[in-house]
């Protein structure tokens, strides 16, 4: 018997072997494309000889050194690679280990701001509903997900006020208030709440796994920008998903032309090589304390680590070497292109949405079994070699399947026609099964 808790003891895993480009293979030998990265992550493809050096060379030298003592090359290395490939004056990196990290991080940096300036009743956070910002309790309660919150609902701050997702097509702002009235229900939160007391608004540019895919419509974040300088708030964009070119632009935020004040990495930033993570923020915000206090309360044993921050550092060279941000863009055509014809095909799928290789199919629910059509999509498409992200319960409630489409950004325009065709038959098979139900 296995001494490993897994997510679900219930279930059984596959033992993962080994990795080459888009393919896993587990130890029966059976080949998997992976259409996810995993959960968005494996961004640079599997079996990647360099960085694999990079981090043996590192943990050869030294392994470990507490951040507290000592900074490290690679440390150094990876805020300086990060400088350089981020728009908006995004030039101060904080390295943490994965993306609730991050968020955690972003958070209490907003919040330790104002009380760097001075204005300590600033703590609340506004974010979307739904929206999925991690699983460390601060994380959980910034994110408007209902299945993922609920076991643990007694235990989630009061600080985190959540909006309705604005429209994906909205008539634009009314001369009355100057907003669309998507914005307008942020600008309501901020005005109920006292925007005196607001820190920041958190932000999914394009969602992730609460809605798989969604694009605010165009001049929604500008909007929400506009609200945070006329109230003196931070605009927080979680690109733990979105950002390091998974959308075909280095951030999700440059679809919509934002500036935004801070941002959260994880995921691609190492190509899912080592647990890593970075809040990024600008001087603005980094001033406020280094000539403030000069020390920001927080911290993780394992931020800045000396051997993921090489992965991180050696990952971003490989993305721009290989311009894998132009290929996410321009890659992501042909796979939209083919999910629309088969959401054309297949009644199942409602609707296609995303950027770049980060598509959501949203699917038609099953009122028998909230998300369990995503789930067997997912169990499917498996059988059938391919890895998609399901997903389910981030609206108000328990329905609202859908997945994530996002394999690695070296995808070649044949590998792309292979995942589709793996995809229609999963998706025939899935069909199939409800006709024999209905
Ligand atoms: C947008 C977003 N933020 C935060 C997180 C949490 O990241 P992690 O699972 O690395 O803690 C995720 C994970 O999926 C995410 O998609």
């Amino acid at each position: 018997m296995s001494r490993v808790f897994y997510r679900a003891p219930s279930s059984h895993y596959p033992v993962i072997a080994r990795g080459e480009g888009i393919y896993l293979w587990d130890t029966d030998g059976r080949r998997y494309l992976d259409g996810a990265s995993g959960a968005l992550v494996a961004n640079l493809g599997h079996g990647r000889r360099e960085i694999a050096d990079s981090m043996a060379q590192q943990a050869q030298a030294v392994g470990f050194a507490h951040t507290q003592r000592f900074t490290s090359a690679a440390q150094e290395e990876l805020a300086s690679r990060l400088a350089d490939l981020l728009p908006y004056g995004l030039q101060h990196t904080y390295p943490v280990s994965g993306g609730s990290e991050a968020v955690e991080t972003a958070i209490k940096l907003a919040r330790y701001y104002f009380l760097e300036r001075g204005e300590p009743e600033r703590y609340r956070v506004i974010t979307q509903w739904p929206s999925y910002h991690g699983n460390t309790l601060g994380a959980l309660a910034a994110s408007g997900h209902l299945t993922r919150r609920h076991p643990y609902d007694p235990l989630l701050s009061a600080a985190f006020v959540h909006v309705p997702q604005p429209a994906a097509h909205c008539g634009g702002p009314r001369a009355s208030s100057g907003c669309c009235p998507c914005a307008e229900r942020v600008q309501a939160a901020i005005e109920q709440v006292g925007p005196s007391t607001v820190a920041a608004l958190l932000w999914e540019p394009i969602s992730g796994s609460a809605a798989s895919g969604f694009v605010p419509h165009r001049g929604f974040m500008a909007q929400l920008r506009a609200l945070c300088d006329q109230a003196g708030i931070l605009l927080i964009s979680d690109e733990v998903m979105a950002g390091m070119g998974r959308t075909g632009r280095m951030l999700g935020i440059e679809h919509h032309e934002v500036r935004p004040d801070i941002v959260t990495l994880a995921k691609g930033i190492s190509g899912g090589y080592a647990p890593l993570g970075a809040v990024v923020t600008t001087d603005h915000v980094y001033e406020a304390v280094a000539s403030g206090s000069g020390h920001f309360v927080h911290g993780f044993t394992f931020g800045g680590h000396p051997v993921a921050c090489a992965a991180g550092a050696k990952a971003l060279d490989i993305l721009e070497q290989e311009r894998l941000v132009e290929r996410s863009a321009r890659m992501g055509v042909p796979l939209a292109e083919g999910l629309q014809a088969l959401a054309r095909e297949h009644a199942a799928v409602r609707e296609v949405r995303g950027r770049g290789l980060m598509q959501g199919l949203v699917l038609t629910t099953d009122r028998r079994s909230p998300g369990g059509r995503a789930k067997r999509l997912a169990q499917l498409a498996m059988e059938h070699g391919l890895l998609i992200y399901p997903g389910s319960g981030g609206g108000a409630s328990r329905f609202g399947d859908h997945a994530l489409i996002g394999p690695p950004l070296i995808i070649s325009e044949a590998e792309v026609a292979h995942l589709l065709s793996l995809l229609d038959d999963s998706l025939r098979q899935l069909a199939a099964e409800q006709n024999r139900l209905d």
